[in-house]
């Protein structure tokens, strides 16, 4: 049985003001057991959060990290700087940095080793935008880069790793996948990573792109949807409560 999971992906969002307002929220309504929740803000703000978060049952993430252990690389943060700061999670390959920051699969799998490393529990963020969809190229994306996990990564080294399916056509505007859509896709990546040899089976398959406390329950409610990533939601206790509240 995979354990619900949803995470809140701030992004480059907040202050220290509104992060104290939002991080409250969350405290004083921990999750349920059945449910495990994190949330994920800028690196400057991870140790405000890990105070604030300390002992409440909400876990801490990272939007990212660097493919460096250390050293001479102006302006990166490693995998053991997080774990440093109490991180469990992290994000790597998001969308946004493949699309902006030029984040290839092979930046992305030596991102992935760094934090496995480091002993984070990476969630490695997979999708396809909306002109490869309509080009019918949407599993032939997909399945190239989950074939780059799984031809880097054993089974057995990736038995934390999270895949966060997010198609760049929801990730922020408003335009959900249908949970069918989601659904279809959910199927598509477990068959693809059992047949590059890992047990598609016992990997958690996220949600990412739009979700809101109106559509999360119809999108839980799949059987191979095993959580969320959440944006722009996140950003507001009531709906982010309300999101983890629905898995
Ligand atoms: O990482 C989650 C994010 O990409 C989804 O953003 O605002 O569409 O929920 P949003």
């Amino acid at each position: 049985m995979r354990k619900k999971l949803v995470v809140g992906n701030w992004k480059m969002n907040g202050s220290l003001a509104s992060n104290a307002l939002l991080l409250q929220g969350l405290v004083e309504n921990p999750p349920v057991d059945a449910v495990e929740v994190a949330v994920c803000p800028p690196f400057i703000y991870l140790g405000q959060a890990a105070s604030a978060l300390e002992g409440c049952g909400v876990m801490l993430g990272a939007q990212n990290l660097s493919a460096f252990a250390g050293g001479a690389y102006t302006g990166e943060v490693s995998a053991s700087m997080l774990q440093d700061l109490a991180c469990e999670w992290v994000i790597v390959g998001h969308s946004e940095r493949r699309a902006y920051f030029g984040e290839s699969d092979a930046l992305v799998i030596e991102k992935l080793r760094m934090a496995l490393a480091a002993g984070l529990r990476p969630i490695v963020c997979v999708g396809e935008t909306l002109e490869q969809r309509e080009s019918g190229l949407a599993t032939q994306v997909v399945g190239a880069q989950l074939d780059a996990l799984t031809q880097a990564l054993s089974a057995a080294e990736a038995v934390s790793l999270v895949v966060a399916y997010e198609p760049v056509w929801a990730i922020g505007t408003g335009r959900t996948a249908t949970p069918e859509q989601a659904q279809e896709m959910h199927v598509f990546i477990r068959q693809r990573l059992s047949a590059g040899g890992w047990v598609g089976e016992g990997v958690r398959v996220l949600y990412g792109g739009s979700v809101t406390a109106d559509n999360a329950s119809l999108l839980f409610g799949k059987p191979d949807i095993d959580g969320a990533l959440v944006g722009g939601a996140s950003l507001v206790a009531g709906s982010f409560l309300a999101i983890c509240a629905a898995a």
